[in-house]
């Protein structure tokens, strides 16, 4: 049986924090690979740290959203990072858009694999109204499915309650959910929290978590994340 596949969120700005979160999460039994976002990446020792990490799966959580040239040029400037594996664009940015991003990661690294994020999880129907959405994130989700698809994308991200909603469209391409929580954690900001186990139930491919893996004893976390499957 293939191992679970879960990318942990490194959350920080301490290349310190982030040595000791990958060797506490060593274990035979999952398929772990490492997220960096923006607090990360942008901060004074984040992009190098990240460009001399070796056997181990990235996933640089970048999330552009821009002109389609100007997400080309970003694309092109992480020429030097061979080591990636997953990038995110924001579906919201359109179908030109990513065609472009997708064609531009094509001449830096043939492997790059482009995930196009939908609805984040730490939105609410009522807060997508408030920027002017008329659709339900259901509806929304769907479309926004669709259009990564037409675009050629690897794959998606979503949460673990679309995941299911959104299998048929996604056939043969990634779907990662973000917004995990172990059972009792606290939701903080994510508004459409699963549970490992459902997200997989579901049919997520992968599932990405931070808080409930690295705030406490990370060891400690692993296990009971490693029990809950
Ligand atoms: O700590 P927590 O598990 O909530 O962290 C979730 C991570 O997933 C964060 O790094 C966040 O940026 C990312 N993410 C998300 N929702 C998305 C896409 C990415 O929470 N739709």
């Amino acid at each position: 049986m293939k191992k679970p596949k879960i990318f942990i969120a490194c959350d920080t700005t301490s290349p310190n924090v982030i040595k000791k979160i990958i060797s506490h999460t060593k274990t035979n039994k999952l398929n772990i690979g490492y997220k960096f976002g923006l607090e990360f990446f942008c901060s004074k020792d984040g992009r190098k740290f990240i460009s001399k990490l070796k056997n181990k799966e990235i996933f640089l959580d970048l999330k552009l959203n821009d002109i389609p040239n100007t997400c080309a040029s970003a694309i092109h400037s992480l020429r030097d990072l061979k080591n990636i594996s997953y990038l995110t664009v924001h579906i919201n940015g359109g179908y030109e858009m990513l065609k472009t991003i997708k064609k531009a990661s094509k001449k830096i690294n043939k492997k790059l694999k482009i995930l196009g994020v939908t609805v984040l999880t730490s939105f609410s129907n009522s807060s997508i109204k408030k920027i002017g959405h008329t659709k339900s994130i259901k509806d929304l989700v769907k479309k926004q499915a669709v259009l990564a698809k037409s675009a050629k994308l690897d794959g998606i991200v979503c949460s673990g309650y679309e995941v299911k909603l959104l299998k048929k469209i996604c056939k043969r391409m990634d779907i990662v959910a973000p917004g995990i929580r172990l059972k009792g954690d606290s939701a903080d900001d994510q508004k459409r929290v699963v549970t490992p186990k459902d997200a997989f139930k579901n049919g997520a491919t992968a599932i990405v978590m931070g808080r409930s893996i690295t705030k406490g004893n990370i060891k400690n976390n692993i296990q009971k994340l490693i029990k809950s499957l």
